[in-house]
């Protein structure tokens, strides 16, 4: 394995899921992680990540130097190159001017991490202080116009440091790079798979559990589907997944998820039908925080109510991910604004007393999606769409009533059938129909017409935290919007939501 110290970067995890692709097992850690728990580790390779910080901040974070006598090889990107010289006795000229975007690389030594990398070689930069002298051992292995130390090593101690980012597309030949760190000079091997991932997770989920009983709140969604049949896999019928409808889920979505779950996976499954509770708590509601949050105690108190009705259940199962538990210990920073308050399966009361069991919370997203694969998921599950918790809620703006929710299901389920019929439903990050909370004047037949409006959101992304809205064709568009004025009662005008994110949200609420 490789060990990844973090020390701020915005790019962390992606070098983490760099590795990864190479099918070699990293863990993040924070800067505090002690030398024993290093050694315990064992990794065959440190990665020092780059950070916002100067080296010469008060609050500059540092790792233990003992690292550097393990006899490890080790990476330092970017902080983490000013980290090792500084450290090891050269010098890191501070600056205020930061050198931010392409460079031409220059490499001078085509060997160790260059081996195989052109002469000259697009490489992405993002620094401030610069490096001056090298410490002993150390000589310089690439340059560009404007930075002298781009890269440099000591061989023999098995010490690299590059001051760009080898892990972002812009770094052309930076996977080149990253694979020579890990065969060439850490000597990894290829053994990181999902199918390797099954058979240790499994094993991991038995010792932990015993004969215990455990309980998950099942969504629907990728994660906590994923996790359901992998602690299947692992202990059976020790397992009850809970599935709470709350009013306000998609058409079918609750008799999809019984049929999967209860009669092709033959997964013990709970169902609380609490549509109405639900319903009347959010009666009124218009504004979106107080929905959001109404809903997610409201989940808390079903899910716990029907959680007591299971006798002697010890754990509680969460499909946390990777990203989630990284950026919940980070020192640096985290969501600072908040945006909307989400509510997931994640967070249930603590005042349950459930131990907690959460097998995939070393994996990224598209490693869940592979795992799913693995454990024999249909792509329907696997590639679904994002849907929020908070459900049709957050897209019937204004209030929320039993009337509105089915003005929106069934203009949901139109627009979805049209993509899907288009072939685009794996190909958008989320598309989906929002009811306003106006009405326009139109016309049908002879008659005039006062009716609501719906939206139709359609966006392509990569992580949600930017997305782009999608250039559905206009043949399409007129379709969805023919079929939703013709089939659904009360629609009387179909509008299209070209705005991106930023500066726009996906939700509308
Ligand atoms: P926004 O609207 O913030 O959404 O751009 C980003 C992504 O998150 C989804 N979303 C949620 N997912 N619980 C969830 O599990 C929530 O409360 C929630 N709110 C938004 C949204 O659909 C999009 O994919």
């Amino acid at each position: 394995m490789i060990l990844i110290i973090d020390f701020g970067s915005q790019y962390n995890q992606l070098i983490a899921r760099r590795v990864r692709e190479h099918h070699v097992y990293c863990q993040i850690e924070p800067p505090d992680i002690s030398l024993a728990a290093v050694r315990a580790l064992a990794p065959e390779g440190i990665i020092l990540s780059g950070g916002p910080a100067s080296i010469y901040a008060k609050s500059a974070p540092r790792v233990d130097r003992g690292i550097f006598g393990l006899g490890i090889p080790v990476l330092g990107i970017c902080y983490g190159l000013q980290y090792m010289v500084e450290t090891l006795g050269g010098t890191v000229l501070s600056s205020t001017k930061r050198e931010y975007g392409f460079a031409e690389l220059i490499v001078k030594k085509s060997r160790g991490i260059f081996s195989g990398v052109s002469k000259k070689t697009q490489c992405w930069m993002s620094h401030g202080d610069t490096i001056g002298a090298l410490p002993d051992g150390f000589s310089v292995t690439a340059s560009t116009s404007s930075t002298q130390v781009a890269a440099a090593e000591d061989g023999k101690r098995r010490f690299y440091g590059l001051q760009f980012h080898p892990e972002v597309v812009h770094t052309h030949e930076g996977r080149r790079m990253l694979a020579n760190f890990l065969f060439d000079i850490c000597r990894c091997e290829k053994t990181w798979s999902m199918k390797s991932f099954v058979a240790q997770a499994v094993e991991e989920i038995r010792a932990q559990v015993g004969e215990e009983k455990v309980i998950l709140g099942l969504s629907g969604g990728v994660d906590s589907s994923v996790a359901a049949v992998l602690l299947h896999e692992a202990i059976g019928r020790q397992l009850t997944c809970v599935f709470v409808d709350n009013g306000v889920l998609r058409a079918g979505e609750a008799a999809r998820v019984i049929d999967m779950f209860k009669k092709h996976l033959r997964i013990n499954l709970r169902f609380a039908r609490a549509g109405g509770v639900f319903l009347k708590k959010l009666k009124g509601v218009a504004d979106p925080e107080k929905k959001r949050k109404i809903i997610g105690r409201t989940f808390i108190e079903v899910f716990d109510a029907e959680a007591r009705k299971i006798k002697g259940v010890k754990f509680l199962a969460q499909g946390t991910l990777y990203p989630d538990l990284i950026e919940s210990r980070s020192a640096f920073g985290g969501p600072s604004a908040v945006i909307k308050s989400h509510h997931n399966v994640g967070g249930l009361p603590k005042k349950m007393k459930l131990r907690l069991i959460e097998p995939l919370k070393h994996l990224f997203k598209d490693e869940v999606r592979l795992l799913g694969k693995e454990l024999g998921l249909a792509d329907d599950v696997v590639w679904r769409q994002p849907f929020p918790g908070p459900g049709l809620a957050v897209r019937i703006l204004g209030d929320v009533s039993a009337q509105r929710l089915a003005v929106l299901r069934k203009a949901d389920t139109l627009l979805l059938e049209e993509i899907r019929a288009a072939g685009l439903y794996y190909r958008l990050w989320q598309s989906f129909a929002i009811l306003l909370p106006l009405k326009s004047v139109g016309i049908m037949g002879d008659q005039r017409t006062y009716e609501n409006i719906v939206a139709i959101r359609a966006v392509t992304s990569d992580d949600a935290m930017t997305a782009d809205w999608a250039r559905l064709p206009q043949d399409l568009l007129a379709r969805i919007s023919t079929r939703i004025i013709n089939e659904v009662r009360g629609v009387n005008r179909v509008v299209y939501d070209i705005s991106s994110k930023p500066p726009s949200t996906i939700e509308w609420e």
